[in-house]
């Protein structure tokens, strides 16, 4: 995910400006940049790839004295991972960097290219720049041309913007994007009530690790501030325009619980990211009534007759789930392969299908060997993954990423959302190019998607029960997670899941299957959490639960609908559609098993016996 750092001061900006950076690459990024303003003249570097590569166009520059500067790690998102597109972006004397999205960015580029700007980049954030100077010619001071354009933004952002108008100056905005401003004055030790005009270097971040070590105070900006800071003061508006005084904290100068945001786990922060991820996810590809995706060539499905899914551990779990979508919805063929099985049993290939392999880190040794399998086979390919440059998006013949930044808990979670979010778009996607569903029909998932971001928000309430519910689930002799269709997947991860980080027995089972054979296991010592989605199989599901509820087995419903079968019921909020419902439930069966796994003391972060990216057999 994006990052932002600034710097004003006198000491080495670029080094201050490259450090910086490199505490925020453990959000991920695929290109980066610094401008810096000094003595009246820019100095500006961008490079696609890591950190090193902008270090090394930096060498040989070097910042001497008094500086403003402004750095950026980019995850793209509007417009490929390009030196063009990597911030910060220039006009004609200014520089700006954002996180975020600007969501009319496209009527006020049409404007201005309509007034003779011409724009290097296919950002949203480039707009920002070229308002500004257009606002510079109309108004009187550089404050209020930037204020104005600020007004004219919609969307979420954190904004620094340097300009030789005002060489001495940073300028900020924040609106739903994290920015906060550390000071480090020589004089003044541990105040919270700074003298505002004394004489310091100010440094801007989106989050606290790259001022740890440089301040021991910081500002965390509220939505809707703007302002600027020089040397000698840090001026801030808020979103009606009112001056207010910053408000100054101690820094914490632990980084690894900074990285975690306030979080107790990695596994934590990443299940409350997982709003964001998605939108991001989805960001550029849900048009108004169909679904974009710019990185795949059409022609890739021509002449395709079946998709075979192929991956290890939650991946797999993402392509059960995408079976079932994509004969749902594309009425394709699908069949699905765990990797490590299908490596080793000469399996048939024809070249009227299309394989696809789906890996968060791109590196999975068994996922791999499979896909150049296939490629040897002559096969067409696709990769879906979080991890740009890694080797299965290298050697794919296509590749959509799945956004969802760097994960770093062991245990999977926001990555397992995003892929399930990209192949709900991908069904819709491949259902009009095959004219397999009605316009409308695409149309109204295509509104449904959009409504993702909002059902996996984690509210404070739905935690709280979690956490106290964890408690009677530390004993027993096993889980069995169960679901129909599309939640049997979900099932399986939840299982999986909590079979990882708390080292207790769960099995994910598909809810019509139990009577086969595992139902004789019921008694009030086994658990059985159970999907029960209001718009799939609801009458069908609750009967088998009903089923394990008659012989004693202990249940935790999970459903929208209240449940008097179960000895624990979590609510899940009304939905209009059941992979609505998936997402509520995802949330809840991953907060399990992180509650349980924090009860039982365990290293939720790096679970036992296991590694985050698997490159051997
Ligand atoms: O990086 P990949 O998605 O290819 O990894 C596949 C599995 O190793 C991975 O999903 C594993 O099962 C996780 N620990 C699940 O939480």
């Amino acid at each position: 995910m994006c990052g932002i750092v600034g710097y004003l001061g006198e000491k080495n900006t670029k080094e201050i400006l490259l450090d910086g950076l490199k505490e925020l690459e453990y959000r991920g990024y695929d290109s980066a940049g610094i401008a810096v303003l000094e003595n009246g003249n820019f100095s500006n570097f961008k490079a696609v790839g890591k950190l090193v590569n902008l270090e090394d166009k930096t060498k040989d520059y070097e910042t001497k004295g008094f500086a403003a500067g402004i750095g950026h790690t980019r995850w793209a998102t509007h417009g490929k991972p390009t030196e063009l597109n990597a911030h910060p972006h220039l006009g004609e004397s200014s520089y700006v960097v954002h996180n975020g999205i600007i969501e009319n960015y496209a009527e006020i580029k049409k404007e201005l290219i309509r007034k003779g700007v011409t724009f290097l980049s296919q950002t949203d954030t480039e707009v920002i720049v070229h308002q500004f100077e257009k606002n510079l010619k109309s108004e009187l001071n550089a404050l209020k041309a930037f204020s104005k354009t600020i007004s004219e933004l919609n969307g979420a952002y954190a904004i620094l913007l340097v300009t030789k108008s005002e060489p001495d100056t940073i300028f900020f905005a924040k609106h739903g994007s994290p920015m906060l401003v550390g000071i480090s004055c020589d004089d003044n030790e541990g105040s919270s009530e700074r003298d505002n005009t004394m004489s310091c270097e100010k440094y801007f971040a989106s989050s606290d690790t790259p001022l740890i070590g440089h301040c021991s105070d910081v500002n965390y900006f509220e939505d809707g501030d703007y302002g600027y800071v020089t040397s000698d003061e840090i001026v801030i508006f808020d979103k009606d325009g009112a001056k207010k005084d910053p408000i100054f904290s101690a820094l914490s100068q632990n980084k690894l619980s900074a990285q975690k945001d306030g979080f107790r786990f990695f596994m934590e922060k990443e299940i409350y990211e997982q709003s964001d991820v998605i939108s991001d996810t989805l960001m550029g590809r849900v048009g108004d009534e169909e679904i974009h995706f710019d990185e795949l060539d059409k022609t890739l499905f021509n002449g395709i007759n079946e998709i075979k899914l192929c991956a290890c551990g939650t991946s797999y779990h993402a392509a059960m789930t995408a079976s079932y979508l994509f004969e749902r919805y594309s009425k394709i063929r699908t069949t699905l392969e765990i990797a490590s099985e299908f490596r080793y049993r000469d399996p048939i290939m024809s070249k009227d299908t299309l394989f696809v392999v789906i890996s968060q880190s791109g590196e999975t040794a068994d996922t791999l060997e499979t896909l150049k399998m296939a490629k040897k086979a002559g096969l067409k390919t696709l990769v879906i993954c979080n991890v740009d440059n890694s080797s299965m998006v290298r050697l794919a013949d296509a590749c959509i990423l799945t956004r969802a930044g760097i994960e770093k808990g062991v245990a999977s979670t926001k990555a397992f959302a995003t892929q399930v979010t990209v192949f709900w778009m991908l069904s819709l996607y491949i259902a009009k190019l095959k004219n397999s569903l009605e316009d409308q029909k695409i149309a109204r998932q295509v509104s449904l998607l959009r409504e993702i971001p909002t059902h996996v928000k984690v509210t404070d309430e739905m935690h709280e029960r979690i956490k106290r519910l964890s408690k009677r689930y530390l004993h027993g002799h096993g889980f069995f997670f169960i679901g129909r269709d599309v939640f049997y997947p979900l099932a399986l991860e939840g299982a999986l899941k909590l079979k990882e980080i708390s080292y207790l027995h769960a099995e994910g089972y598909p809810s019509g299957e139990m009577k086969h054979g595992p139902i004789a296991l019921a008694d009030p010592e086994l658990f059985t959490i159970a999907l029960l989605p209001e718009h799939l199989h609801y009458e069908k599901s609750k009967s088998n639960v009903e089923e394990l509820s008659a012989r004693d087995s202990t249940i935790c419903a999970i459903s929208a609908l209240e449940f008097d079968k179960a000895d624990d019921f979590v609510q899940i909020s009304t939905c209009q559609d059941y992979m609505l419902e998936f997402f509520e439930m995802m949330i809840v069966v991953q907060l399990l098993s992180l509650e349980i796994s924090i009860r039982l003391g365990n290293d939720v972060d790096m679970p036992r016996n296991l590694a985050k990216s698997v490159t051997v057999e």
